[in-house]
């Protein structure tokens, strides 16, 4: 018995920002953001929010798989932006859908929360405790940003990406997922502090703060690891996978990494390019992309991997 994705679907925030645009408004430029990390434009939330987005990819997911909203037992929603401390995004999304008959409830892991998710999801359906699950990565990352500071708000974009999973013959081979929690600060974002009739704390959250280069050797380092791990664990190499499916966060990474595995390039799909860095969404969007716009077959191999704040990385080896 396997896990497979049946449908999948992704929702971006519609107000699409040129680098050139952003120029205006931030002391950047196209050539520095573009040469650096291969983003030229990203999409920002103006009415969307992290819940609206997550919805209407699963809307989607689920329209692909055949399935209505009443059929799903779980919906696990990866964010780190959502729109309330509490109802977490995935019972807003169950409301929002329809899918009075699930479980939901939220994870945090970052750019790797929808690898960590769909291991959970993956959990509940082997263990028989749920026949499906609607995973889904969503992200308004653009709330959390220091738009004053323009080493992090010209890398990240708003979206959101669903994948719905049931039962079948092939699928989802193995998946690895690890934490790295000492090294959580290189990339943060603080919530609100103590702040109660004892303790007079700030009321304002924070922004995201990241050592960008802390963060890119960690991803050089931890991304092919994993993967090979995962490759190794599903008995292959990396010659057997179609496409490499790696968090959206910077086209250097990604080079890096083919370069690490000795893969080519072209197997390496992306949508930073007009996507820019949208975290937990990045993954699932690039897949439903893959879905419905090159030509992903069942059968193909693929090898995701995510890696990101918490420190938290993964690999996940599918069989489509
Ligand atoms: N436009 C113009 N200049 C800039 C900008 C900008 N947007 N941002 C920084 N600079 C300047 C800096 O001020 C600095 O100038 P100085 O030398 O005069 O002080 C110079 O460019 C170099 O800055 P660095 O931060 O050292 O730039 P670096 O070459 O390290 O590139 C980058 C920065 C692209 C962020 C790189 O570190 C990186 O890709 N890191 C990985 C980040 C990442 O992918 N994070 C997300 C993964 S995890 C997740 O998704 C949550």
């Amino acid at each position: 018995m396997a896990v497979r994705i049946i449908g999948t679907g992704s929702c971006l925030a519609e107000k699409e920002v040129t680098n050139d645009e952003l120029a205006k408004y931030v002391d950047t430029s196209d050539e520095w953001i573009s040469s650096r990390t291969g983003i030229k434009k990203r999409r920002i939330a103006i009415e969307e929010t992290t819940t609206s987005m997550a919805s209407e990819a699963a809307r989607r997911a689920l329209e692909m798989a055949g399935r209505d909203a009443s059929e799903v037992d779980l919906i696990i929603v990866a964010t780190v932006t959502p729109d309330y401390y509490t109802p977490s995004v995935a019972c807003q999304v169950q409301a929002e859908i329809g899918a009075d008959n699930a479980i939901a409830f939220d994870v945090n892991a970052a750019c790797s929360g929808f690898v960590f998710a769909l291991n959970t999801a993956k959990m509940y359906i082997e263990t028989g405790y749920t026949k499906n699950a609607l995973v889904i990565g969503a992200e308004t990352l653009s709330k959390i940003m220091d738009w004053n500071d323009r080493g992090t708000c010209v890398l990240f974009g708003d979206g959101a990406g669903a994948a719905y999973l049931e039962e079948s013959d092939m699928g989802i081979i193995n998946i690895v997922q690890g934490s790295i929690g000492k090294k959580g600060m290189v990339l943060n974002c603080r919530a609100r502090k103590t702040n109660n009739v004892f303790v007079q704390g700030e009321i304002e959250p924070d922004f995201l703060h990241m050592d960008g280069q802390e963060v890119y050797k960690f991803a050089v380092r931890q991304c092919p690891k994993c993967l090979l791990e995962a490759l190794e664990k599903a008995d292959m190499t990396p010659e057997d996978i179609d496409y490499f499916v790696l968090h959206q966060a910077n086209v250097r990474i990604i080079q890096s990494v083919a370069k690490r595995l000795k893969a080519p390039i072209e197997k390496f799909p992306m949508t930073l390019d007009y996507t820019g860095n949208m975290s937990a969404a990045s993954v699932p969007v690039m897949l439903d992309e893959l879905v419905r716009e090159r030509g992903i077959k069942r059968g193909d191999k693929v090898a995701v991997s995510a890696f990101g704040a918490g420190l938290t990385y993964a690999a996940a080896i599918i069989e489509w």
